[in-house]
């Protein structure tokens, strides 16, 4: 079966509307992007919309080189009208850490700055990267995590590393397994696991003889290919355990969790 995160949707989206009625001005994010490829930019859409659909200011803005793109996280950083920085991943041919130590961490809505993600170290979670919390937010919404077994498969700054932690934190108390591609026999691991999230990048890497009976999985991944956009969960996985669809899952709540996280930056400013 599938897990419909729409519930989920709608409470954070009208928790929002609220807040976003008392600010002083419309919020507005920049978003700074580099040689992106198919799937940033289909996240990029979904982003912009949500963005229209809340009535938030939104520009996307393309770098040239690395530097240009330094260049720009500096200015954004000063200006004043600016409340939330979107650099989006992956960067190729890039130093990340160099790029976002150019960030301001106030204005880093994805949490991808040295302080926001070490900062998950210490059990805290302003600015958490948002497809970390969407997955957080589904499997706390739908199922108890503390003592269970989780498998994460990837192990990226954006999702597979800051998840781990955040699982790890005392109040969710999981045991955590972060997978990659040097893991040996990876189906070893995701067949003892009661939750898989599935953030490979991969497409329907994850299949039915992968997983337990009534696991949760949750899949992370989007991948464009030439029938759409499909996960890294093959279809037939729902046959079994209970599975967040690709699209309309992670993807639908990691929209609104950025659009929350500008309005906080936008808050933390103006108030
Ligand atoms: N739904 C959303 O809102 C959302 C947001 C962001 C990203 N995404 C999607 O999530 C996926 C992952 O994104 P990302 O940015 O984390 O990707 P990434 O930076 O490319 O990282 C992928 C991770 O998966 C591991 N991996 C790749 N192939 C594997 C395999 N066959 N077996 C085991 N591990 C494997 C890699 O291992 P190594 O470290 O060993 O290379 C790496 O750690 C992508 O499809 C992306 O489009 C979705």
């Amino acid at each position: 079966m599938y897990i419909d995160v729409k519930p989920l949707y709608t409470q954070i989206r009208s928790e929002l509307l609220k807040r976003i009625e008392k600010l002083r001005r419309e919020p507005k994010l920049v978003v700074v992007t580099y040689k992106p490829d198919s799937s940033t930019i289909s996240y990029l859409r979904s982003q912009e919309k949500s963005a229209k659909r809340f009535g938030l200011d939104y520009e996307i803005i393309e770098g040239k080189t690395p530097q240009h793109v330094i260049k720009l996280l500096r200015s954004f950083s000063d200006d004043e009208e600016i409340d939330g920085i979107f650099v989006t991943h992956p960067l190729p041919d890039v130093d990340e850490m160099e790029v976002f130590e150019n960030l301001d961490p106030r204005k880093d809505i994805e949490g991808r700055h040295p302080y926001n993600l070490g900062m998950l170290a210490y059990g805290e979670e302003f600015f958490a990267p948002c497809t970390a919390e969407a997955v957080i937010k589904i499997l706390e919404s739908y199922t108890e995590i503390i003592g269970k077994n989780v498998v994460i498969v990837g192990r990226s700054n954006t999702v597979g590393k800051p998840l781990s932690l955040m699982l790890l934190r005392r109040d969710r108390s999981a045991t955590v397994t972060v997978c990659h591609t040097k893991t040996k026999n990876l189906s070893e691991f995701t067949k003892k696991a009661d939750i898989v999230v599935a953030a490979a990048g991969r497409p329907e890497l994850i299949t039915k003889e992968m997983v337990k009976e009534n696991a949760v999985v949750i899949d992370v991944g989007i991948n464009v290919t030439e029938n759409g956009i499909v996960g890294d969960v093959a279809k037939e996985v729902s046959d079994i355990a209970k599975v967040t669809p690709v699209p309309g899952g992670v993807g639908k709540i990691t929209t609104v969790l950025l659009m929350e996280h500008l309005v906080k930056a936008a808050e933390r400013i103006n108030f």
